[in-house]
């Protein structure tokens, strides 16, 4: 394998113009321009999207977690109960010459220049990330003046978990601990997302709540599964904050990762990575600093990606919220958060590894592209696993014959009734059929011949070694299918 060659910009510019050009990722709203922070999947996109989000269901319903689905907009109260409203802010600075804003957490500063333009920067205040809205007709306000019709888009999926909590317990017959799963969109008004999918106005989240009796956090029941999983980890200030490698066992017994359950979901996340096939020398998990803290978080580490475009960049989060959210709720509500648990009460505390699945796209797509030297061209590729490839694999006649073609639909349409996703392909010559299907990912060509015709076998063809094997069509399911 040779890399994408001299340097980082021609990479970058070629992924963002493959992913343009073959339907994975389009500008929201581009005949009228587009608008920041918004992008659509297109038909690729959006296939690759679904496999990696029904992996992600797999894995946690493995886990023994349920899936709700909660309302995307919510009236103030929630958030006013949540501390959003009060704390899901971002410093922002504004350029004096372009007018530009910028996130100061991204590391640009007052005594900066602007990153456009040059010119001078100035603090412009704080911003809370919620989009506004309205629910009804804005009749009335409340007591403390509100509007009783404010509502707002959720900033995260968590919060629909939460509020639901009580059912939930009983769902699961009053016993802790469980969890439960949650995958879609979230909504951030950022002040500058410059970044493609990185950073977005509207994205989607997949989240999971672990609701866990305190007393019981450095006892999960699976830690012996995980305890020697290797991690690269970046502790925080009080820990020195030195990069190492440790097992997740020494790490959660030397303190640095304060209990088992956070240690244990931590490496379910670095498992899930690897399942999907973001290199693992490409991830660490790195320790909030106090300042960087979620207001509802007593402890975070972050999954971050090494890009070689943005450097290191956060993909999942792994929080220990404590009780905050349940406690809050119930002393805004009035509802009982509690559970019994002999002999007292106890708010659950909540472990929340939150994924971002946009951002995964992203790590996926850059770590996964390659280049190399065919002959005399140079061949792309998206090496991407077979389980989460938009189009399993192609089915071709070898020529534009009405023989060939007759059967190559045949062999296509017996896998898609066996829902496989295949795609048929006759136009062009073979050779730009395969590069075509290596550019998108596609693991397999399936190549019908005039020997097909004669023995019913046809040929396979890898994408990263490019090695073809005869195989009788029968058996063509179960290559396409087995795990790697
Ligand atoms: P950042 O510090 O980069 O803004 P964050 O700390 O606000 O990220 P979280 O609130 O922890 O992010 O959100 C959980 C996950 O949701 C992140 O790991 C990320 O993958 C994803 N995410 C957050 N904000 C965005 C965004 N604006 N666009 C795309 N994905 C996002
Ligand atoms: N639910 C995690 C977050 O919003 O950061």
């Amino acid at each position: 394998m040779t890399s994408a060659g001299n340097s980082k910009e021609v990479k970058k510019d070629e992924i963002a113009e493959l992913a343009r050009r073959r339907g994975f990722l389009w500008q929201a709203f581009e005949i009228y321009g587009g608008a920041a922070g918004f992008y659509d999947y297109g038909p690729l996109g959006a296939r690759l999207k679904r496999r990696i989000e029904e992996e992600w269901r797999d894995f946690y319903t493995r886990e023994g977690f349920y899936e709700i689905e909660t309302t995307n907009i919510a009236p103030r109260e929630i958030f006013e109960s949540s501390g959003h409203l009060e704390s899901f802010a971002d410093q922002a600075v504004v350029c004096n010459h372009c007018k530009n804003f910028f996130r100061v957490a991204e590391g640009v500063k007052v005594s900066e220049n602007c990153p456009e333009c040059g010119g001078e920067l100035e603090a412009a205040g704080e911003f809370n990330l919620m989009f506004q809205t309205r629910i009804g007709v804005p009749k009335g306000e409340s007591d403390s003046g509100v509007k009783k019709s404010e509502g707002y888009l959720r900033p995260e999926t968590a919060q629909g978990i939460f509020l639901n909590f009580q059912r939930l317990l009983r769902f699961n017959r009053d016993k802790l601990p469980f969890g439960i799963i949650q995958i879609g969109k979230a909504y951030r008004n950022e002040i500058s997302p410059r970044k493609s999918l990185i950073r977005l106005r509207e994205f989607t989240m997949a989240e999971a709540e672990v609701f866990v009796d305190p007393k019981e956090k450095n006892n999960h029941p699976r830690f012996e599964d995980v305890k020697d999983r290797m991690l690269r980890i970046v502790p925080g200030e009080d820990e020195g904050g030195e990069e190492e490698e440790e097992s997740l066992e020494e790490a959660v017994r030397s303190g640095i990762i304060a209990n088992e359950y956070l240690g244990y979901h931590i490496a379910k996340v670095d498992e899930f990575l690897e399942r999907i096939g973001i290199p693992r020398a490409k991830v660490r998990f790195r320790q909030h600093l106090r300042e960087e803290m979620a207001h509802y978080a007593t402890d975070c580490w972050d999954a971050e990606f090494l890009s070689e475009r943005y450097g290191w960049m956060e993909i999942v989060g792994v929080a220990d919220r404590g009780d905050y959210d349940l406690s809050a709720h119930a002393s805004f509500s009035n509802a009982d958060m509690s559970v019994h648990t002999e002999p007292e009460k106890i708010i659950p505390h909540v472990i929340e590894p939150s994924y971002g699945i946009d951002r995964i796209i992203y790590a996926l797509l850059e770590s996964s592209f390659y280049e190399e030297q065919v002959g005399k061209e140079k061949r792309k590729v998206l090496r991407l696993k077979s389980e989460i490839t938009p189009i399993k694999a192609a089915v071709f006649p070898l020529l534009n014959r009405d023989e060939l073609k007759k059967k190559a639909r045949e062999v296509f349409q017996k896998l898609r009734d066996a829902s496989i996703f295949v795609e048929y392909d006759d136009s062009g010559s073979i050779g730009r059929r395969y590069r075509r299907q290596d550019e998108i990912g596609t693991p397999y060509c399936i190549t019908i011949d005039y020997e097909t015709l004669e023995d019913n076998t046809v040929t396979i063809r890898e994408r990263d070694t490019m090695k073809q094997v005869r195989v009788p069509i029968a058996e063509v399911k179960d290559v396409l299918l087995k795990r790697e």
